[in-house]
């Protein structure tokens, strides 16, 4: 009886498709993931594109290696301007920024390739990049990809919680409270002005520029390149410095810098004053100022440890100096501490200022990055003693 009926609708299924002249791939796909087809017909490419324009041909499940996947090259062929500005941005290089730190090989197979952990962001970029991770497949949605929440999945949490900032913050608050007026700007308005797939910010995540006018900011920023692996202890640039190059990790000119700011600037014209502006951004590099001399200070404290042979470096370390970028593969807990010194709440001393969030920025950011500082120093103390004691 069941297996009759189930026979009858597939019967009615085929009817429909033939009236339609859907194709081999929608009308056995209906069945095998009906998910897909429905999402896909809710979109506007379903109009008049088919499956086979992304994935190429196949009869079945014989032969379902004959498939691609596609990427944003492929999506290039018909959406060129998209492609090209993602191409220029941030986004398309996720994958190499990824690959690009030292302990990426070493992390389980799953977390990278399996996209699970670091991979599951940074599929973004592989394989020229990804574009379905804001319009998500199969509906191809652009309503969906104006929403903040299409950030959320990736730009939240530890080391980047812009989501959370942003969505406390006054202007989250505002859209929140009137999603249709644009009254208060959303991620894509400040990041993604007119649709513009190119996302670029001046600082960028690690927040380091080069060259630094003002001398006592740039000394700070020597101890925190060496921290960051891209100098040696000495001071001289090391081959890390040519993958951050080629990931666009830090901006390397004054105009580089200058010319996204510029383009912020304009944007929050659009409703502040210019006054109003300068004053906030200000502030926000002002305490990556401030952040990086406490950074400074303990990587230093944690450098003479290394001199003295209390830490010794491990066998994937190049230098006998700390290395941040290992994250938490680092064996000791006062290099632990200064991890997430950096990770954790030095990113979110500035990112919470250029987010307007003023409690991000102070109470999950400035205030913990002090109190890791204060741990740093007695535990390098303690490692000291127990050196001593007999
Ligand atoms: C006779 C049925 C049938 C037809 C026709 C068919 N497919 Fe499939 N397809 C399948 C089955 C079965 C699978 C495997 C589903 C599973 O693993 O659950 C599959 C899997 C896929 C996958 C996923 C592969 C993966 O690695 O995850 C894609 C993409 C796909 N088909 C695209 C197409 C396209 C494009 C067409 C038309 C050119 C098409 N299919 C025609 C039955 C079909
Ligand atoms: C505009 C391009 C495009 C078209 C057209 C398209 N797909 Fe896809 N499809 C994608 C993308 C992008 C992915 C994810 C690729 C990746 O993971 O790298 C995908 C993945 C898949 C997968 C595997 C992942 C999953 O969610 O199961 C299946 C199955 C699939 N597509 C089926 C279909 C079917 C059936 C059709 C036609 C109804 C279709 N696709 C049409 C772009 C497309
Ligand atoms: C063969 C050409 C072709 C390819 C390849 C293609 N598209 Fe499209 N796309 C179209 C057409 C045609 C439309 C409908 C345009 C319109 O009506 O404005 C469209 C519309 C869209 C829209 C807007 C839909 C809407 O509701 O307004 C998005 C988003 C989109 N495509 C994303 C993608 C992505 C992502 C890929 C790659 C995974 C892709 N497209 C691959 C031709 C293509
Ligand atoms: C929840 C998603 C997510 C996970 C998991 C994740 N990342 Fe990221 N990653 C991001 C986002 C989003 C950014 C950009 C943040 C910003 O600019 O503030 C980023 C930035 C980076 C950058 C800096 C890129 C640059 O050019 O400035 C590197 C390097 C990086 N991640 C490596 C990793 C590694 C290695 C892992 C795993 C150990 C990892 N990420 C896990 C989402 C993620
Ligand atoms: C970071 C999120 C994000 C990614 C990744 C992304 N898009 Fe979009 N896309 C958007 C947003 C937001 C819009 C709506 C823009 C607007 O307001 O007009 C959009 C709109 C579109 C449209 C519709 C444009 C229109 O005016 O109808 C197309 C086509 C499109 N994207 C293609 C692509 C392609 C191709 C890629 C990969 C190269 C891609 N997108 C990757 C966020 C994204
Ligand atoms: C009012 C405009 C505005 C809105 C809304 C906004 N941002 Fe930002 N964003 C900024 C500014 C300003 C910076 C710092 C730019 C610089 O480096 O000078 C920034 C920086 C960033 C960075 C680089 C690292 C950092 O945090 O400094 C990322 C990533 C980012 N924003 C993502 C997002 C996401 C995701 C959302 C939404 C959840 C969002 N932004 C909402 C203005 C905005
Ligand atoms: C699939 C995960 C993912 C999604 C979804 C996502 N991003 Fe990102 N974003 C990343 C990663 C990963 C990076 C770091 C790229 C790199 O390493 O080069 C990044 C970088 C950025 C940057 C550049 C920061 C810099 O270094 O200057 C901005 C701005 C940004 N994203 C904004 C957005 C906005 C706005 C949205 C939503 C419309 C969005 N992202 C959606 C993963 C994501
Ligand atoms: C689409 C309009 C719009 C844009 C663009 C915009 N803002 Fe706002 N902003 C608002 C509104 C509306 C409020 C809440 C009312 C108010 O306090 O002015 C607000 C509030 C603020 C506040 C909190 C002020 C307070 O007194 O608590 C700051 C700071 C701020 N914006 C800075 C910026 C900066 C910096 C940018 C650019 C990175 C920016 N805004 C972009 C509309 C905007």
């Amino acid at each position: 009886m069941a297996a009759a009926m189930a026979l009858a609708a597939m019967w009615a299924q085929w009817a429909v498709a033939q009236e339609k002249k859907e194709s081999d791939c929608i009308v056995c796909h209906r069945m095998v993931t009906p998910g897909v087809v429905k999402d896909w017909e809710a979109g506007k490419m379903s109009e008049s594109l088919d499956c086979d324009v992304c994935h190429g041909e196949h009869t079945g499940p014989d032969d379902i290696d004959k498939l691609k996947m596609p990427s944003a090259k492929d999506c290039g062929m018909c959406h060129s301007d998209q492609a090209e500005q993602f191409g220029e941005g941030k986004h398309a290089l996720a994958w190499a920024a990824m690959e690009a730190m030292p302990r990426t090989a070493h992390q389980p197979g799953p977390i990278i390739g399996g996209m699970k952990g670091c991979g599951g962001c940074h599929r973004m970029g592989k394989d020229g990049g990804k574009c379905d991770s804001c319009h998500t497949r199969h509906k191809f949605d652009p309503n969906e990809a104006r929403q903040p929440l299409a950030c959320n999945t990736c730009h939240m949490g530890f080391d980047h919680p812009q989501y959370e900032m942003w969505s406390t913050s006054k202007h989250g608050i505002i859209h929140q409270l009137e999603p249709t007026t644009g009254r208060a700007p959303t991620c894509q308005h400040c990041h993604m002005q007119k649709g513009n797939h190119r996302v670029m910010t001046s600082w960028g995540f690690l927040a380091v520029r080069l060259p630094e006018a003002d001398e006592g900011w740039m000394a700070d920023r020597a101890v925190i390149l060496k921290g960051l692996g891209v100098l040696d202890p000495q001071g001289n640039p090391t081959a890390r410095l040519d993958a951050v190059k080629a990931a666009k990790v830090a901006r390397l000119t004054a105009e580089e810098w200058q010319a996204e700011r510029d383009k912020m600037t304009d944007i929050c014209r659009q409703c502040h004053s210019t006054r109003h502006v300068n004053e906030h951004l200000g502030a926000g590099d002002q305490l990556i100022r401030e952040a990086d001399r406490l950074m400074a200070e303990a990587i230093g404290t944690v450098a003479k440890l290394y001199d003295e042979k209390i830490i010794e470096p491990q066998p994937y370390q190049p230098f006998a100096y700390p290395d941040i970028l290992n994250f938490y593969d680092a064996r000791t807990p006062v290099e632990q501490t200064l991890y997430e010194m950096f990770m954790e709440h030095r990113m979110r001393t500035f990112q919470g200022a250029f987010h307007m969030n003023p409690d991000y920025q102070h109470w999950y950011g400035w205030a913990p990055m002090n109190k890791d500082l204060a741990d740093i120093r007695a535990e390098a103390e303690q490692m000291r003693a127990d050196r001593k004691a007999p």
